[in-house]
């Protein structure tokens, strides 16, 4: 009885401990999302993100090959509903994606590409908490656009400068934007303004 007094005494004053930790950790970063994360930050949430897919998931193959068709539909897509965050390059590097906390990855990097199908399809459906990736789908096992975004990602180590400028096309624009480019376009298209064209504006979203 003595020992499990001892043992009970003994928990209660880790559980304090922990949550004195936390309570002062939260006080000392504020919760903000500007410092870069940690890499056993990183490494940790990413193994409970893993832990967190349950394992048939996990285990899932893509049902759809990399058509050219298939291909072009995914790319699309990701222009204009990933491309925000994650670039058109998947690079991560937008305006969002490097600002917010965890960072949105590089997923050219191995870290993505080695995730399996599943665990890609996975994350696009159900999203990931207290991250800023939102979930995209239903849950469902057969949701072909996802697979589509699935076979994107896989190629997105070899994307062309051609498949990006195709995929500005699709990323989201304002009506503002809109007018702003197309009268750009007409006033670099009278001949008297040709031959003193400047140089176009770079990536929208790199
Ligand atoms: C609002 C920003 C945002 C948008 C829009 C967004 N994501 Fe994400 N995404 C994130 C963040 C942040 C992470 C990192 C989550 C983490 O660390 O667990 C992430 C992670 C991922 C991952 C896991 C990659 C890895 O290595 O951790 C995949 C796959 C992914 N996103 C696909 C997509 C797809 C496909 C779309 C569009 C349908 C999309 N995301 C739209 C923010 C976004």
């Amino acid at each position: 009885m003595k020992a499990f007094r001892r043992l009970f005494l003994f928990g209660l004053a880790a559980i304090l401990a922990v949550i004195a930790a936390m309570a002062i950790w939260l006080k000392s970063t504020g919760l903000s999302a500007r410092p870069e994360p940690g890499a056993l930050e990183i490494s940790l949430s990413r193994k409970a993100r893993r832990f967190a897919i349950p394992k048939k998931a996990r285990e899932l193959q893509n049902p759809m090959s990399a058509s050219p068709e298939l291909l072009i539909e995914g790319r699309r897509h990701f222009a204009d509903h990933c491309a925000s965050c994650h670039g058109n390059s998947g690079s991560g590097m937008t305006e969002i994606g490097a600002r917010l906390y965890p960072r949105a990855p590089d997923m050219r990097l191995p870290e993505t590409q080695q995730l399996t199908d599943g665990e890609l399809y996975y994350i696009i459906q159900n999203g990931v908490r207290l991250t800023g990736m939102p979930a995209w789908g239903e849950g469902g096992l057969d949701d072909h656009q996802s697979w589509h975004l699935v076979l994107f990602i896989r190629h997105l180590p070899k994307l062309t400068p051609d498949e990006i400028k195709d995929m500005e096309q699709y990323n989201p624009r304002t009506q503002a934007e809109q007018t702003e480019e197309k009268e750009e376009e007409e006033f670099l298209n009278t001949p008297a303004q040709k031959a003193k064209a400047p140089a176009r504006k770079g990536e929208r979203s790199r």
